[in-house]
Formats: C-alpha cells, structure tokens, sequence
C-alpha cells in the first residue's frame, strides 16, 4: 500500500539527494561565480542569521559608503518590488507566483531595489550550509540557493526597504513572493523534523495540515488511522492548496484524531509525517462580563456582595480572576462560582462569581474588578462602591471618589 517511509532517515536522504546531484550544479555554479565576482563589494559575504536576513547595506556597507550610496528615502519608496529569476547568464524572467527548480539545481532570484530584505523558508534561515548566498548590489539584490534540495521548497519573499539615514524597516505592502517548488525525485514531501505534529483543532478556526510536496504535480490525499481511510476532501469543508497542504475549514470533533497526508507521483508513492488533531471547544469571542454589587453604598459594618456575570456559549469554561480595594492589605474576601443554563432561547449558559466582603470596612470602598477569561481571552468590567462611615453627626464621607460638592 502506501510506501513506509522511514522518518528517521529523511534528513539523510536530503542531503544525499543534495549529493547525487551535486555534478549537476558545477557547471550551472561555475557560470554564477563569474557573475559574482564583478560584485562591487566582496566584502559582504552575507552570513544569514536565525529568524533575520536582513541585508540592508546598513550593516555590513563602511559608514561613509551608505551616506554615497543610499537613495534619498522618496526615491527609494518606489513601487512594489519587481522579482525576476535568473535562468541563465544575462537571462531573465519575471516571476509569476510559482515556480519550479528541479532538485540540486541552483535558484537565482533577482529583486529590484535597494537595500532590499529577502525572506525565505524556516529551515533554510537556521542551516543552509553555505549554500543560500544574498548580495545587494546598486539597484537590485540577488539571492542565489544552489545545492537545492526538495527541503527547500517554500516561499521566497522580497521586501523593498524603506530608508532613513540608517534606519531601514521592511515594506510590507511593497513585498513580492513566489512559492519555489523543487522536485525531489526520492522525496514527494517536504521533509519535517519531527516523525508527529500535534495540531489544535479550535472550534470554526480553519486548521492547516502543512503537508506540503516539493512538486505541484503530486497527487495528494489525505488519510485517516483509525479507522483507516481517505479522508474526503470536498472543496468545501476540507480543501487542498498544493503551496499549503489542507485546510479544514471549521473544525469538529469529528474531524480530530491521527491524519496523515499520501503523496503520488508516478511510480512514486510515499506517506507524510502524521498529525495528530485534538478538538478544542474554542469560544467564538472573550466573555463579556457584567458586574453588579448589591448595593453602591454601604455603611460600615454591612455586608457586601459583587456580582460578576457571563452569559455565553453553553460548555465553555470561564475563569473569574477579582481587584478590589481591600486586595492590598490582605482582606480576606471570598467567591462563589456557579454555572446553570439560561433558559428559553438558544443554548446559552450563565457562569457567574460572587464576590463577599463581610462586615465592610473603610478600606473596602473604591473600585471592584472583575475579569473573565475564556480560551479566546478576557475582559473586564468594573464598579464603584462607596463606604458611608457614619459619624456622631451623620456625615458622609466617601473614600472612593471625593463626592462633588
Ligand atoms: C555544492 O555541492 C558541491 C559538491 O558537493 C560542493 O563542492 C559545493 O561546495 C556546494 N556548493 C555550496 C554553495 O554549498
Ligand atoms: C481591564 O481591561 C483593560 C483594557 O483591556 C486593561 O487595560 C486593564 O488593565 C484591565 N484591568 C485589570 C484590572 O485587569
């Protein structure tokens, strides 16, 4: 049936498909040193780093040279960043949003612009070995990956630089991608670190199972464990995208347990890493809380009730957390939580926590907090209460807020 692939051995199998090809590369690779070599500024031999590839000439350019070199901000604020790929010496292509390198093959990407900051997939920003190089040359920036592996496949994304003396941050709106597909002939799927993923399913959130292949041509599936079978992808409820995987529109119970993605291609069939989906019953919205306290005012001595309520999605847990005055100096005060349904209408539920203060005391006038939180986050809502001390003489002296005269 589906072909055992061994997950352990992935990695391995990278680097050796890295290998094979590697004769390859050499004379695509020689044609690209030239090129290079006219580069005006061998110095910056760009070393990416975890999470950031920047290249702004900023860092890596002598202080005098980015004042000689950089645009004025409003000329460098031009249109939207222009790629083009780079198939031969001195020949170009626009890119559209996709394209295909075959495996062990060198990618060149060419961006106009300057300075520009390229990003590309996770796993190449942390260890590329060498192989992803970024020059930033006077209107454009190059990135060139050779030694590709099917690994590689994912987005590449330029992103113009917006400049001011030497503060430069990314144009967002002004970024251009394009998802790079290298074909791997021993390995449909992009290879994953780990043999299991654990995905939350939340309630009406769409899921992404990121099986992703390393060729649009692939013929992808998804499948169940348990029971076993292939799981129906509708377009609708569950779809596929083949730069993304599947997505599953809004999640149900039902959709959770072990699924795994079956990949096909030619003679070629090979299984996905599995993911394990666990249901979470997500809220649609934080909680709104309501507060009331039985009564505005108190005299000394009284009792004290703050009321905070939620009216909410039926089996939704939510956590009460309280502020109050007394809080500070360790007023002991306590809370009673309770949960019934909301009868007639639609299906809702009332969660609410009683806050006593016995025998208030001076201290305890001022503001009450309550806040409610549920999986999707909290808020909070408060109410003033004030102590009447009672004098001999029956004056009113409010701690909360000073009474207006
Ligand atoms: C590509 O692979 C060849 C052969 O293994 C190696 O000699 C060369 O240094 C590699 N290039 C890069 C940039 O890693
Ligand atoms: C209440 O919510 C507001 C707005 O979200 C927040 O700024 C404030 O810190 C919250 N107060 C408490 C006591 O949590």
């Amino acid at each position: 049936m589906v072909a055992a692939a061994v997950y352990g051995e992935r990695w391995r199998l990278v680097f050796l498909g890295a290998l094979l090809f590697s004769g390859l590369v050499l004379e695509f690779g020689q044609c690209q040193q030239e090129e290079e070599v006219r580069t005006p500024t061998p110095s910056r031999k760009p070393k990416p780093s975890k999470g950031k590839l920047a290249t702004g000439a900023a860092k890596a350019t002598p202080k005098s040279k980015i004042k000689a070199t950089l645009a004025p901000p409003v000329a460098a604020n031009q249109g939207p960043a222009h790629l083009t790929q780079v198939i031969n010496k001195g020949k170009f292509q626009r890119v559209r949003d996709s394209l295909i390198v075959q495996s062990g093959g060198t990618l060149e990407l060419r961006c106009r612009g300057k300075p520009v900051s390229w990003s590309v997939p996770d796993y190449l920003e942390e260890d590329n070995e060498g192989r992803l190089r970024i020059v930033q040359h006077d209107r454009y920036s190059t990135l060139t990956l050779s030694n590709s592996t099917g690994a590689d496949t994912g987005e590449y994304t330029c992103f113009p630089m917006y400049c001011e003396d030497r503060d430069c941050r990314k144009q967002y709106n002004k970024a251009v991608t394009v998802f790079v597909f290298f074909p791997d002939p021993q390995e449909l799927f992009v290879p994953s670190a780990s043999y299991y993923e654990v995905i939350q399913l939340r309630t009406n959130w769409p899921t992404v199972l990121p099986c992703q292949v390393t060729s649009p041509d692939a013929k992808v599936s998804l499948h169940r464990e348990f029971p076993p079978g292939e799981v129906t992808v509708d377009g609708a409820e569950i779809t596929f995208n083949v730069k993304r995987g599947f997505t599953i529109h809004r999640p149900k119970p039902h959709h959770a347990g072990e699924l795994y993605c079956v990949a096909s291609l030619g003679r070629l069939r090979q299984s996905s890493v599995k993911y394990m989906l666990i249901y979470v019953n997500y809220p649609v919205a934080p909680p709104t809380p309501v507060i009331q306290a039985s009564s505005s005012s108190v005299a000394i001595g009284q009792n004290l009730q703050v009321i905070c309520t939620v009216i909410g999605e039926p089996d939704m847990v939510i956590d009460f957390t309280w502020d109050y005055p007394g809080q500070q100096i360790g007023r002991p005060m306590y809370t009673q939580e309770s949960v019934h349904p909301v009868d007639g209408g639609p299906e809702r539920q009332q969660s609410q926590s009683v806050l006593q203060v016995d025998e208030v005391r001076e201290v305890d006038g001022g503001t009450y907090t309550c806040t409610a939180e549920n999986l999707q986050g909290s808020r909070n809502t408060t109410t003033v209460v004030q102590v009447l001390v009672a004098s001999a003489t029956s004056r009113t002296k409010v701690k909360a807020k000073p009474k207006k005269p």
